[in-house]
């Protein structure tokens, strides 16, 4: 699968947001290192802090499936900036593949693709 079809996945993930505090609807494609894709997209709540990131929620569908190794996420969002993961999604993104790949599209389509270690140096661990 190319990026602009993963985008395609994650852009498509977005529509499921439940975004009614921000109005700012994420969406995320994360490819498994079998070829397996989990979707997420992001789920706010009335206490602001419980939100859960589009990212984080497509990280947890996978692991909760047995899926460990990941070789891209691409997130989508229909912002004037690129739409990059918050540093605790990239600490949990980390977590399982320091070095995938991180793809973030803005509106209009375009979209710019990092390694995670890049984003990500000295992610914490023990
Ligand atoms: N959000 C994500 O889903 N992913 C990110 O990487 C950053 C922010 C969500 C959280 C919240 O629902 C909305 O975007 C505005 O912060």
């Amino acid at each position: 699968m190319n990026d602009r079809e993963l985008l395609r996945i994650a852009q498509e993930a977005s529509k499921n947001a439940y975004a009614p505090y921000s109005g700012f609807a994420v969406g995320a494609a994360l490819e498994c290192a079998d070829g397996r894709v989990f979707t997420g997209c992001n789920v706010e709540n009335a206490a602001y802090g419980d939100t859960i990131c589009a990212e984080r929620c497509a990280v947890l569908k996978a692991v909760s499936e047995g899926k460990r190794e990941f070789r891209r996420i691409a997130i989508w969002a229909e912002g004037k900036n690129y739409a990059m993961p918050c540093g605790s999604c990239r600490q949990v993104l980390s977590e399982f593949s320091p070095e995938m790949e991180v793809l973030s599209a803005k509106a209009g389509g375009s979209y710019v693709s990092y390694p995670l270690s890049r984003l990500m140096p000295y992610a914490f661990s023990f």
